[in-house]
């Protein structure tokens, strides 16, 4: 069970293993939802895209389409999602239905199983259905000859619900812990470990936390200051449709789902999409003390612009300036394009944080929201879980120590540094922290708990962690560091 298959050893099984492989049948195309929902799951493993960034496009085209309605884009967008989280947990499974090993499978055969699978134990679709459905889409896809071979695994899988397959197919708790939880959870091994180490405690804890990850999360709005207030947003949103955020003051939480570009205040910029997380990190930062003056801020990671939104919008109440600096010019554009219509002056630019252009000790308050796995928004990517590997954080690590190297280089003596991540992994985190602090010098941590007041359950400090399961916000990482020589 070590080795649970991923999208890319996925990749290996060009063998085709699963009967003859049939030309694929040109008949009509009758089942759009399910053909569309494996159009998304070819383009991530074969592309490496996102669900969330392919999906909405060829729903939209589907809709222009006679024939594909509201129950068909649900029904699309159930499949992708549901298929994608909980792959590790149907591989395992379509693993003990089959004679051979699961990588001589070839991905698209893969696919189609796994869509059949998230039918039959994941959905309420009846069982008859969702296996007649399936070796239908694989007719269409694939040919008859693997057709055959969906229809015999899916039929091996129907035996049983989900709660007996995991019974069979994952280690006992007692045995292996982080590989019971990985196949139950559907997470990789490696990442259960790097999570249960940031989070400590027992069983249910991490439990909590993996279920959480494998839930879909509200899209959370927020109202971006000086430009619109939450009252307004929810105003506009509908009480049945919205509600307060949990913690920040500038959020509202669409609870019905739905398409947030279709409000005027998100279209005009107003309102963004932000997490509340996110929302958090940005008013900590913002709030923290800072002796003498307070004009001059830094976002020196800001791609796409949304802690720079809110950051504008905060300094300009308080006739401050800040400098949004990205790497990547197209997503220096993007910034720019969060940031028009801020009440106050703003500057952004495309400069590499590693070499920056402004000089030492310039900034009363600088953000460092560092590139990273991203292990804490894994409900918002179902696929990342897949593609990342652990190796990625050496690659991570030295950039992350670098740019934090520049923030406490360009705040001024007194000021504060908020070096931020959306990762738990301790790697990114407390360990760059750490690491970085021994190394400058002048330099100390502060103690941002009680700037996310209210919050519950922010741990020993003076470094913050938030948790999906225990702050329905993504796992963000924020450490506030004051130079003091
Ligand atoms: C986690 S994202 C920042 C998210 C942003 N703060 C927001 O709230 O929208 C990290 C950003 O750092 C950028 N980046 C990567 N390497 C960089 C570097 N050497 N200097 C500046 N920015 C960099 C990435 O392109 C990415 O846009």
């Amino acid at each position: 069970m070590n080795d649970q298959p991923t999208s890319s050893n996925r990749g290996a099984g060009k063998s085709g293993t699963s009967g003859k492989p049939g030309k694929p049948h040109r008949r009509p195309k009758k089942d759009p939802a399910r053909i569309l929902a494996f159009e998304v799951l070819r383009a991530v493993d074969e592309r490496d895209a996102y669900a969330n960034l392919v999906l909405p496009p060829l729903l939209k085209k589907a809709r222009a389409k006679e024939g594909f309605d509201g129950r068909d884009a649900a029904l699309a967008t159930e499949l992708v999602y549901g298929t994608l989280r909980l792959q590790g947990t149907y591989d395992a499974i379509v693993a003990a239905c089959i004679d051979r090993p699961l990588r001589e499978v070839d991905p698209p055969v893969l696919d189609v199983l796994n869509l059949g699978v998230h039918q039959l134990l994941g959905t309420r679709i009846p069982t008859h259905a969702a296996v007649s459905a399936s070796v239908e889409l694989a007719r269409v896809v694939l040919g008859d000859g693997r057709a055959k071979f969906v229809n015999a695994v899916l039929r091996k899988v129907s035996q049983h619900d989900l709660d007996a397959w995991l019974e069979r197919v994952a280690p006992p708790y007692d045995e292996d812990p982080e590989d019971h939880l990985a196949v139950v959870h559907s997470h990789p091994r490696w990442v259960v470990s790097a999570l249960w180490d940031s989070l400590g405690g027992g069983r249910a804890g991490i439990e909590d936390l993996l279920e959480a990850d494998n839930e879909r999360p509200e899209v959370t709005l927020v109202a971006r200051p000086g430009r619109t207030t939450a009252e307004a947003v929810l105003a506009e949103v509908g009480e049945d449709s919205g509600l307060p955020g949990r913690w920040s003051p500038y959020a509202v939480r669409l609870t019905e789902g739905g398409e947030p570009g279709a409000f005027d205040v998100v279209r005009t910029g107003r309102a963004g999409v932000q997490d509340e997380g996110s929302q958090l990190v940005a008013l900590a930062l913002a709030n923290a003390p800072v002796e003498g003056s307070d004009s001059t801020w830094l976002d020196g990671c800001a791609g796409p612009g949304g802690k720079a939104a809110m950051l504008a919008g905060l300094a300009a109440e308080r006739g401050a300036v800040l400098l949004a600096s990205e790497k990547q010019t197209h997503r220096a554009g993007l910034v720019g394009k969060a940031l028009a219509g801020n009440p106050g002056p703003y500057q952004v630019i495309a400069a590499d944080g590693t070499r920056p252009p402004w000089r030492s000790g310039t900034f009363d308050r600088v953000l460092m929201d560092v590139p990273c796995t991203g292990l804490g928004a894994l409900r918002r990517r179902p696929e990342a879980r897949w593609r990342r590997r652990p190796e990625d954080l050496d690659g991570f690590g030295p950039l992350q120590r670098s740019l934090l190297r520049t923030a406490l280089d360009s705040v001024r003596v007194g000021g504060v540094v908020g070096y931020a991540t959306c990762s738990p992994h301790l790697a990114e985190t407390r360990a760059v922290v750490d690491d970085v602090l021994k190394s400058v010098g002048g330099a100390e941590l502060i103690d941002a708990r009680p700037l996310m007041e209210g919050v519950p359950a922010l741990g020993d400090g003076p470094d913050v962690q938030l948790w999906p399961h225990l702050h329905g916000t993504d796992a963000m990482y924020l450490a506030l560091i004051r130079r003091t020589a």
